[in-house]
This record gives C-alpha cells, structure tokens and sequence, in this order.
C-alpha cells in the first residue's frame, strides 16, 4: 500500500476541487494493479517480447529483509549499503528519500512484516535504444498504466518513482562522445559532449578529464547528468564561473509522447529545447541524450574549513558572527567564479568544501584571508587547509566525499544577493531559528548570472540569476524511527523552517530538485514566470498527458489517491 499520509497532505487543494467535481463525473484514473482493467500476464509477456526481454518486473532490494525471502546474511549487507546511492541506482525501481521510499520494503522494519511495492514502480523496461521507449509510451497508452521515467532514483521528492507504475529506466543509455570542435545549431564552437541519458556524473567527469576538458555536473558524481540533474536546473561546484548545468546544453535528443526520436536545439523543436533547458525533468519526453559545453581544464584550488564553539553562550554568540561575516563575504568569492558547500548545525560550519576552478591558491587565500583573519579575532577555534589541483576532477576526487542518502527530510529555498546584503538581520534571525531548533543546513554559494552562463535562452528559474545561497534545510532521519516522524519533519520544514526564508525572500524561489515536495504554490516556486509557458508546450507535446512527476509542469492535473492510484484531478 501506498502511504497514506504524504499524498493526502500534498493533494489537499487539488483534492478538495476534484471532490466538488467528482460529484457530477468519476474521476479518469490511471489503472491500478488491483483493478480489472489492469493489463494481464499475456499483455505483459507481449510487451516484454516487444522490448526483447528487457521487462523487468519488481522485487524491491529490500525484499531479502523480509519474509518470505529473508536472508540474514544478505539483509546485514543491504543494511550496510542502504545509505549509498549505488545500492539504489543499479536498481530499476529503488529510491532513496525516505519519505517516497516508505519503509514499504526496507531493510530497518521487523522481517515478519511483508515486503510490499508500495511506492514503487511495478514494472521496468531496461531501455538500450529509442524503440523501447516508445514501445513502453505505446503501452502505458494502450492500457491506460501510469508511467514513469526513471534514471537513477536520487529524486527526492519522489519524481522518479510511482505506485502501480510502469517505468523506462533509462540508466544503461551510457553512450559517452567527444566533440573537439562543435558545429551544430548553437553559439558554441568549442568542445562539446555528447553523453546518453544513463550516464552519471562521475563517468562524464572522467571521460572529459581524459581529453583535459570538463563539463557542469553535480556535487554528487551519482547523480545522472543528463537525467532530473541538468533538466532541473543542476547545480555544480563549477557553476559560478561556468553558469548551471542546463545553461550548457546544446542539444538533447528526446522520445516525444508520440513515440517519435527528436532532435531539440536552437533551431529544431527550439520550444523543447527551452523547456527541457531548465524546465524540469520527467514530463515533456524521454531524453536519449543530450550534447553539452566542454570546457578546457583549469587549476582548480580547493579548500576544507570548518569553525566549531563549545556551546557556552559567548562562542554561540561569535560563531554566528562568523558565519554573519562568512555570508557578507560570499559575493567576493562568488564574483570570481568560486563556489562553496557549506553544512552547518548547532556547534559546527564546515565549506565542505570551497571551490575556486581557475584559481590558484594564492588567490584563493587572499580571498579567504579576512574570513581566517575573522576567526582569528575571535578566538574560535577552527582548521582550515587550502590546496591548489592541477585539474577540476583532481581537485573533485580529492575534496568531495561520498554523499549519503536516504537520512534526512529536505526542504529549503535561493535567498537572492540583494537578500543577503541587505537584509543581513532578517537572514541572521531566519538561519538562527532554523538552525538552534535542529536543522542540518546544506548551503551552497553561488551566484551563476546570465552573463556568467553566456546569455542562454532557457527555462532555468529566474530566481537562480539573482542568487547567493541555496539553503538547504534538512532534519537528519533516523532508520528505525517510524514514518510518522517523517511526514510530522516534513511538515516542520513546510510551516515554519521554509516559511521563515520564504518571509525573507519572498520574491525568490526555490531550486526544483532539492526542495520540500509540499512546497506551497510550486509552480511560481520552482519555474516562476515560465510556468505557463512551460505547460503549453507540455500540452503541446504531450496532449493526453502521458508523463507524470509529482510537482512537474502539469502535475497538477492529477492527484494521487490514498491507494496510490493516480487520478485526473477535475
Ligand atoms: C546524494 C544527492 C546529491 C545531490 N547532489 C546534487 C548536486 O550536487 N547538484 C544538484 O543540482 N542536484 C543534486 N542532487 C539533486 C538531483 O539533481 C536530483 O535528485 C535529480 O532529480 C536527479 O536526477 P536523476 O536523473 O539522477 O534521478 P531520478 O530520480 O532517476 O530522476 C529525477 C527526475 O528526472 C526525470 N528523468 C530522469 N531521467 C530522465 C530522462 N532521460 N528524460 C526525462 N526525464 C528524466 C525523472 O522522471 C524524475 O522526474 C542530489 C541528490 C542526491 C540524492
Ligand atoms: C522478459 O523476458 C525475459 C527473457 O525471456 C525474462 O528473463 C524476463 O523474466 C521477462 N520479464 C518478465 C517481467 O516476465
Ligand atoms: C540492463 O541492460 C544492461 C545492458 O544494456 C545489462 O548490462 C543489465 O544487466 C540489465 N539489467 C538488468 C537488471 O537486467
Ligand atoms: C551507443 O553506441 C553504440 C556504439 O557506437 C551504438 O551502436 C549505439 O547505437 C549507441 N546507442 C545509442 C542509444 O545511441
Ligand atoms: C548568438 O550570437 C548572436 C551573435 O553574436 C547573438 O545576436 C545572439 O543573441 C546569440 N544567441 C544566443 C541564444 O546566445
Ligand atoms: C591539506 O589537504 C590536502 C588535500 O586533501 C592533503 O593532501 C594535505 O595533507 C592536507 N594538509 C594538512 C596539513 O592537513
Ligand atoms: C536511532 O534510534 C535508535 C532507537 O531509538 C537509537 O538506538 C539509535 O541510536 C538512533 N540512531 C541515531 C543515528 O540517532
């Protein structure tokens, strides 16, 4: 079963208009497993036929903690990697956020309790060629099934996945090529990468790196790079300098609801082009691939710092003087192409770590030097180390460590330069609430201007222009606590940690993929002024509606019920 719970919260609006309008018509549902009009085992082997083989029908990896198929020594190990994205993302149906996730089938629940599919998809094609995306498209149609593409399962806000679904998972397309000179429709005669839907981001670093180039990608080098990461926007330890990862794309080869493979730039299909520059992932076609900017290599200085008190009431004081003094110092670093990760709770701030590709680590330090020379005057204690790489994926490999998952629920919001200059005391009271009541902050400054980027014409949220900081605000989830805390943290994060920055930033937004899924008014939220747009040409690309992601353009047509079922919503 799915969980009652997040649905039911996230649909309360949409949910009390189709209530008034359910009353004159029944509600158009997708099919659900336990209806009769699910297809039957025949439909299914015909499908699985038409994509030679590659239908893949679910058994969650959980499965082995669980009776019937419990196996001791299996689970201890699933227990152990449970936390790495890779033992989700070489899965068809896996997910990691826990609030989707749902304990349906996990590895921390008693093991006489069943396994069950809850939230997750019920069937995978293992897509290697276009044909078997439009055979699944063609399918979901036919027998009117819920579909989903799927990549990695790193979503989370559950975009990825979906009750009684059929998914194309798109993770082995890992064709990788390089371009030395690229000709095609765009204002870019450098290097370009073409990379398959399926490959991830340290697979695209390394190729780059091997013809001394690099290309945008995420922090988390798990992350699919041509997947929900550069279609949302994508953010990047290189994007101050170079602009966000969809601000680099030239082309993207797409599998339309039609069924039809096509082409999207500048030139063809430009209106696709736009939208899935930015637009969000999972609901105007399949991607296939997509071509973006190479950029010739640079020494890249790195550094680790991180500043703790001791709890006494005056180091509580100057550590929030510093971290005061750190933000007011940002836009000099972010100015000149640098970017941080700053993780900080109650007790400790760490740049984990700060980044300045193209800079050496001299000018790396004379940047730092009033925020060390800060720390100083204070007598905080802290430790600070700054080395300069002779490449980004050395500088990549070396500073940034192995992210884990499925152990907080997110929620956050850009907070605009202008915001933090000008409002230093509203955003000093907002992080202090958020951070003394027990939020770990993920925060990451960066300030990827229109310029920087080039001039893109794309869907990327405005918001992301003007922007400083992304805060991220997260309550660390403990595995064997029931999900009840979860969706009682999520709402935490909803009503009173997002209100406060949104109190202070109210004009801004908030970045798609790292965001709270019951964010109030996500349309302005996470695509601000292009959302109409944006869902014109999802309508005009997918009339019937075929692709569904929960808080993409169009979603909110639908509403998943209590079961699971996904339903027209009016
Ligand atoms: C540990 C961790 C670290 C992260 N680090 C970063 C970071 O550094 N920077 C950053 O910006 N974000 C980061 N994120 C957020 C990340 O961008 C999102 O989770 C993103 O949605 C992942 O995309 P995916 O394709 O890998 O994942 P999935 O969960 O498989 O898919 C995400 C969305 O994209 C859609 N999608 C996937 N493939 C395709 C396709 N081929 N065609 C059309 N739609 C598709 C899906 O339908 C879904 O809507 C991180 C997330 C995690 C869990
Ligand atoms: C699809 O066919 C392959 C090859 O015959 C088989 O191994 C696989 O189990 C089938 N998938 C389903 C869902 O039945
Ligand atoms: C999916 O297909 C790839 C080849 O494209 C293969 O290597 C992989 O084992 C398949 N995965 C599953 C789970 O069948
Ligand atoms: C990937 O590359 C191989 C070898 O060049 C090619 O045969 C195949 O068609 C490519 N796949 C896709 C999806 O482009
Ligand atoms: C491309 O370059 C031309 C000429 O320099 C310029 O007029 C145009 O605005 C550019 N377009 C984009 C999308 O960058
Ligand atoms: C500083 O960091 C670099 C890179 O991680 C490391 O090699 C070096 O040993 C560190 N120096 C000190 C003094 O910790
Ligand atoms: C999680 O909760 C359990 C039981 O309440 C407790 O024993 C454990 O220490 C907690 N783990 C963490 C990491 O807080």
């Amino acid at each position: 079963m799915a969980p009652p719970r997040p649905t039911a919260r996230l649909l309360t609006l949409a949910a009390l208009t189709a209530l008034t309008a359910a009353t004159s018509s029944t509600p158009d549902c997708r099919c659900f497993p336990t209806d009769p009009c699910w297809p039957s085992p025949a439909d299914w082997a015909a499908l699985n036929t038409t994509v030679s083989g590659r239908l893949l029908a679910t058994v969650p990896i959980g499965s082995v903690c669980h009776a019937p198929n419990y196996d001791a020594e299996k689970c201890k190990a699933l227990q152990g990697t449970w936390h790495d994205p890779a033992a989700h993302d070489e899965s068809s149906s896996s997910i990691m956020a826990p609030v989707w996730a749902a304990q349906s089938c996990d590895p921390f629940t008693d093991p006489s309790t069943p396994c069950e599919l809850g939230n997750y998809v019920r069937y995978a094609i293992n897509v290697t060629e276009p044909a078997d995306i439009a055979a699944g498209i063609a399918f979901a149609k036919e027998h009117n099934v819920r579909l989903v593409v799927r990549n990695t399962g790193h979503d989370y806000l559950g975009k990825s996945t979906g009750a009684g679904a059929l998914a194309v998972w798109t993770h082995h397309l890992k064709n990788i090529t390089y371009i030395p000179a690229y000709s095609g429709a765009a204002n870019w005669t450098g290097a370009a990468m073409k990379l398959g839907a399926g490959v991830q981001g340290f697979e695209a670093y390394r190729a780059a790196d091997s013809y001394g180039m690099s290309v945008v990608g995420g922090e988390c080098d798990t992350v699919g790079i041509a997947g929900g990461y550069t279609q949302g926007g994508g953010h990047s330890a290189l994007m101050s300098r170079y602009g966000l990862a969809a601000d680099q794309v030239l082309e993207w080869e797409v599998v339309t609801a039609d069924g039809k493979h096509r082409v999207a730039n500048r030139k063809k299909n430009s209106d696709l082009y736009w939208a899935l520059s930015g637009g969000g992932g999972g609901t105007y076609g399949v991607v296939t691939s997509m071509t973006v900017k190479a950029h010739p290599d640079v020494v890249t200085s790195a550094a680790r710092l991180t500043f703790t008190h001791d709890g006494s009431a005056e180091m509580v004081e100057k550590w929030y003087d510093a971290l005061d003094f750190f933000h007011q110092m940002t836009p000099l670093y972010t100015d000149r192409g640098a970017f941080s990760v700053n993780v900080y709770f109650t007790g400790s701030f760490s740049l984990g770590p700060w980044f300045g590709p193209g800079l050496t680590k001299a000018e790396s330090e004379e940047l730092l030097a009033p925020l060390v020379a800060k720390l100083d005057e204070l007598e905080l204690p802290y430790t600070y180390n700054m080395t300069e790489f002779p490449s980004y994926l050395s500088a990549f490999n070396d500073m940034f460590d192995y992210i884990s998952v499925g152990i907080a629920q997110y929620g956050g919001r850009l907070i605009p330069r202008k915001t933090v200059l000008e409002n230093r005391e509203g955003l000093n009271k907002a992080i202090r609430g958020i951070v003394d009541t027990g939020s770990l902050i993920f925060e990451v400054t960066t300030h990827p201007t229109l310029e920087v980027a080039g001039y893109p014409n794309n869907a990327v949220l405005p918001a992301w222009r003007d922007n400083e900081l992304n805060i991220v605000v997260t309550i660390p989830w403990n595995d064997t606590a029931p999900m009840s805390k979860a969706y009682a943290d999520q709402k935490t994060i909803t009503n009173v940690w997002d209100a406060a920055l949104r109190e202070i930033a109210p004009d801004s937004g908030v970045y798609m993929n790292e965001a709270d899924p019951y964010e109030p008014n996500f349309q302005k939220e996470f695509f601000g002024v292009n959302y109409d747009r944006l869902l014109k040409i999802k309508d005009k690309y997918d009339p019937e509606h075929i692709f569904y992601a929960i808080t993409a353009v169009g979603s909110d047509r639908w509403m998943v019920e209590d079961s699971g079922r996904l339903c027209r919503s009016g």
